[in-house]
Parts: C-alpha cells; sequence; structure tokens
C-alpha cells in the first residue's frame, strides 16, 4: 500500500524549567492511502503533541519523519508550509468556522488560500455528504453537528492525502458522532489517510485500525492490552 506518512524512532520531550518531560520515545508508525485509523489513549499520554508533529505544526522532536517518501529534515521551512496547506487537512474539537462567512465560503476557504481549489469542490462535498441546504447559511444558523461536519468539509475540500482529526465527536451526541464516524469513513473510501485521535472506544474501533497511545509508544489495541 502507499505510505501517505511514515515515522521511525520519534521522540519528544517538553522542557519544564529545568526538568525534562519525555513525551514520546521511540515511536514507530505510519498510514497508507485511504486507510482509517484511529489513536486512543488516557488523557497527557502525547496524543495531541503526536498530530501536531504528524500534522507538520511542530518539528522539535527527534527522528525520522517521512511524507510521501520524502524526508522532512531535509526540506525547508517554506516547502514544509506549502506541503502542509497542500497535502494536510485539521478538523478539530470545538473547531470553529468564520461567523461572517458561509458554509460553503468557510469550506472553500483553506482550499482557496493554497491555491489548490478546483471550482465547485465546496458543493460538490456538501452534496456528497447531503449537506447542500446548509451551504447558503452562516455558522450561527447550523447545529454544532452541522458545524463539525462542515469544519471536516473544509478540511477535506483541497482534497489532503491526510485528514488529522483531534477528537472530532468529542462535543457531539451518540447520533451526530455517528455520522461523523461515517464521514470519516466515506473520506478514507474517496483515497484520504484519516488519522483520528478519541477517548471514545466505541468510536476507535470504527477505524481499520486502532492504536493505543502510552509509555510514549503507539501500539495495536491487541499488543497494548
Ligand atoms: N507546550 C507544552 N509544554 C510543556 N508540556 C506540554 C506542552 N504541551 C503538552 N505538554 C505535556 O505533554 C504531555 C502530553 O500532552 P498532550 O496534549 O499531547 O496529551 P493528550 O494525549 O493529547 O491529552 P488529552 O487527551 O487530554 O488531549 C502532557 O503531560 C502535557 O502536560
Ligand atoms: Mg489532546
Amino acid at each position: 500500500m502507499d505510505k501517505i506518512i511514515e515515522i521511525s524512532g520519534l521522540g519528544k520531550a517538553y522542557t519544564q524549567g529545568h526538568e525534562q518531560i519525555i513525551v514520546l520515545e521511540n515511536l514507530d508508525f505510519y498510514i497508507s492511502k485511504g486507510e482509517f485509523v484511529s489513536i486512543i489513549g488516557p488523557s497527557g499520554s502525547g496524543k495531541s503533541t503526536f498530530l501536531n508533529i504528524i500534522g507538520l505544526l511542530d518539528d522539535t522532536y527527534s527522528g525520522e519523519l517521512k511524507l510521501f517518501g520524502k524526508r522532512l529534515e531535509d526540506l525547508k521551512e517554506s516547502e514544509k508550509a506549502v506541503l502542509r496547506l497542500k497535502n494536510i487537512g485539521f478538523v478539530f474539537q470545538f473547531d470553529s468556522l468564520l461567523p461572517e462567512f458561509t458554509v460553503l465560503e468557510n469550506i472553500e476557504m483553506p482550499a482557496r488560500l493554497s491555491g489548490k481549489q478546483s471550482p465547485g469542490r465546496g458543493l460538490e462535498l456538501l452534496k456528497r455528504f447531503d449537506l447542500e441546504f446548509i451551504a447558503g447559511k452562516f455558522p450561527m444558523e447550523i447545529s454544532g453537528g452541522e458545524k463539525q461536519r462542515a469544519a471536516m468539509l473544509r478540511a477535506l475540500c483541497n482534497n489532503p492525502a491526510l485528514l488529522i482529526a483531534d477528537e472530532p465527536t468529542g462535543n457531539l451526541d451518540r447520533h451526530n458522532s455517528g455520522v461523523i464516524l461515517d464521514d470519516l469513513r466515506r473520506a478514507a473510501g474517496m483515497g484520504t489517510a484519516v488519522l483520528m485521535v478519541t477517548h471514545n472506544e466505541e468510536a476507535a474501533r470504527r477505524a481499520d485500525k486502532v492504536l493505543r497511545m502510552g509509555g510514549g509508544r503507539l501500539l495495536p489495541e491487541e499488543s497494548a492490552k
């Protein structure tokens, strides 16, 4: 399978005063095209830290990170920024849409900024995810679940190779969580690699592969038990 991201021997420590807090240690990971992977693990185990590194938002780590087989250490800051904009979509818990723009404008915004936008893509996505009815609405006119789904479509609009979702169902009820998980599955079906962090074991099990974060490592569910 085509590996989108491959990480080996990843280490990450935060410095707090004179102390070093080791969060990630000798961690290996990969995700392939169209794969849906979930990560579970206790609060403070390093999940968001890991997502920031994988999303190219934090480069203060040790180890090797390859995106499409290219070593990131070899790239310039500006090259990394372009790679991030074109290939990685983010959706966070309590994700916010810009209030003064319609849902459709919000969805197309990052794609427009990255110069990768194809006309009609936002509306096509809204249709594909049965959300056409909110295209012209403003964020204050839609529900929390719809906002979260719109934020996800915004992350998908430039057709990223990788979609990173940190607790995408965190503030939603069971029904809306299910809808979001169906959406993520659909995104994976469209070829995007989906990496989701969740505290919800039931949600995690909807993925192709469940990894558990703990002791600085990411291990398959079975062997982590
Ligand atoms: N900027 C920072 N400076 C120092 N320590 C940090 C920083 N960010 C995170 N940490 C520490 O690193 C550890 C991992 O944090 P992280 O946010 O990655 O956890 P998490 O698994 O995402 O937790 P949660 O499930 O609560 O979101 C925690 O002990 C946290 O206190
Ligand atoms: Mg977190």
